[in-house]
């Protein structure tokens, strides 16, 4: 299906951190129109690609982003409007060109990933289709996947002393959607009130999820294990397990990683990780290690690989390249795909693509500074990866990701789970 593009507009607005970002919207010359909002992190991995942040110290201490609205409302409308393309791709294209750098460093990720963004949704929009129809590649079964509830928050999301970012609940046992919302829902509940019962604050970090002041990473799994149980529901793969995101490429410097005032070598970590599989129903694993120690991910993959889901994030930042290059390595057994890690819609589709082929599973994701924009849930059933991570079952701009979700499935009978074999 054609689009020719009318109107591009973007907006500074606000994300979920209170910093600014963009909205942007498209206009076809049948007079459909759609929107996106884009989304930000905080731990970042060095090769992804780079917003266009303005840096005047006078607004927003530098983190404006008015350039970026400039490029999208200046050239890049002058380039893509008026003009007649045949599908997303040849659109990304013409972004990715006009830009003209590796990283998209120039208009902007962040204004180049709005406008893609957008223009996937509208091609839906101007189609009468669902998003995920149209982000469904054929061949692909669409499905429901299992969403992973950040219900404690640490590291660089949250002011506490834990150094792993993420403790995630995964009702992978759960027979629908809707079950699994509620799993989640009623996990957080009860984690609420033990925590509360100990003592401990129940303030809320980045994603929603608690921030307690724990610094043992195995004290928040004793917690966690013990909220599940309370909430009725069986700690495990049959019921929800844990998926944990230390994010360690934050507290590794010089080749040391420092866990709770320890510092500890890759092998240690290792070490680690593996008694926390054997202890606790751990089935994921993201960032596990550092995006700079390829050594020490390859030896993990051989030590863990068969047991958990190894999900690379900083280290491969949905870049196509590298996650080739990862699966030569052998190094980890899953990416997570953030669409603004890469820039377009189309790269993330091929990273998808390139993991499915592979045999790796591809875990779609949120960012720590969101919008409501609901773009990832049809991104995960589209694709039909099985597995989703939008924060805690809290604040608007999480459950607007889950509820979507429950929409979809309330409209469409599709299964829910984990996709086995792509
Ligand atoms: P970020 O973190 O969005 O702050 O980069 C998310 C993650 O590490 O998965
Ligand atoms: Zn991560």
């Amino acid at each position: 299906m054609t689009m020719t593009p009318t109107g591009v507009k973007a907006v500074e607005i606000l994300d979920s951190r209170s910093r600014p970002t963009l909205a942007v919207t498209i206009t076809l010359d049948d007079g459909t129109t759609a929107r996106a909002g884009v989304p930000s992190g905080a731990s970042t991995g060095s090769r992804e690609a780079v917003e266009r942040r303005d840096g005047d110290p006078s607004r927003y201490a530098g983190k404006g982003v008015l350039g970026a609205v400039g490029a999208v409302n200046g050239e890049i409308a002058e380039a893509i409007c008026g003009r007649t393309f045949t599908d997303q791709a040849e659109l990304d294209r013409v972004l990715i060109d006009l830009d003209g750098t590796e990283n998209k460093a120039r208009l902007g990720a962040n204004a180049i990933v709005g406008v893609s963004m957008a223009a996937a949704r509208v091609i839906a929009t101007a189609a009468g289709l669902p998003l995920w129809r149209t982000l469904n590649p054929s061949g692909v079964t669409p499905r429901l996947p299992v969403p992973h509830f950040n219900v404690v928050n640490g590291g660089v999301h949250a002011p506490n002393e834990l150094d792993f970012q993420e403790f995630m609940v995964a009702p992978l046992g759960a027979p629908t959607m809707a079950e699994a919302v509620r799993a989640g829902a009623e996990v957080y509940a009860a984690l609420r009130d033990l925590l509360a019962s100990r003592g401990l604050a129940t303030g809320l970090g980045d994603e929603g999820g608690f921030a307690p002041e724990i610094d043992q990473p195995e004290e928040v799994l004793d917690v966690l294990v013990q909220a599940i149980d309370r909430a009725g529901y069986r700690a495990g793969r049959d019921g929800v397990a844990i998926a944990l995101d230390p994010a360690s490429s934050e507290f590794y410097r010089d080749g040391v990683y420092r866990v709770a005032g320890e510092s500890l070598s890759s092998d240690d970590m290792i070490d680690r990780y593996a008694e926390i599989v054997e202890r606790y129903p751990v089935w994921l694993l993201e960032d596990g290690l550092a995006e700079s120690d390829w050594d020490g991910w390859e030896r993990l993959t051989t030590r863990l690989g068969a047991k958990v889901e190894l999900v690379g994030d900083d280290i491969l930042c949905t870049n196509p390249v590298i996650i080739t290059e990862a699966i030569t390595r052998k190094v980890g057994n899953a990416s997570l795909i953030k669409v603004n890690q890469i820039g377009t819609v189309t790269e993330t589709l091929e990273a998808i693509r390139i993991c499915r082929e592979a045999g790796w599973a591809q875990f779609v994701s949120h960012r720590s500074g969101e919008t409501e924009d609901t773009f990832i849930a049809d991104l995960a059933v589209g694709s039909g990866c099985g597995q989703i991570k939008s924060g805690a079952p809290a604040r608007g701009e999480r459950v607007a990701k889950y509820n979507r979700l429950m929409e979809i499935e309330s409209a469409v009978a599709l299964a829910y789970g984990i996709a086995r074999n792509g």
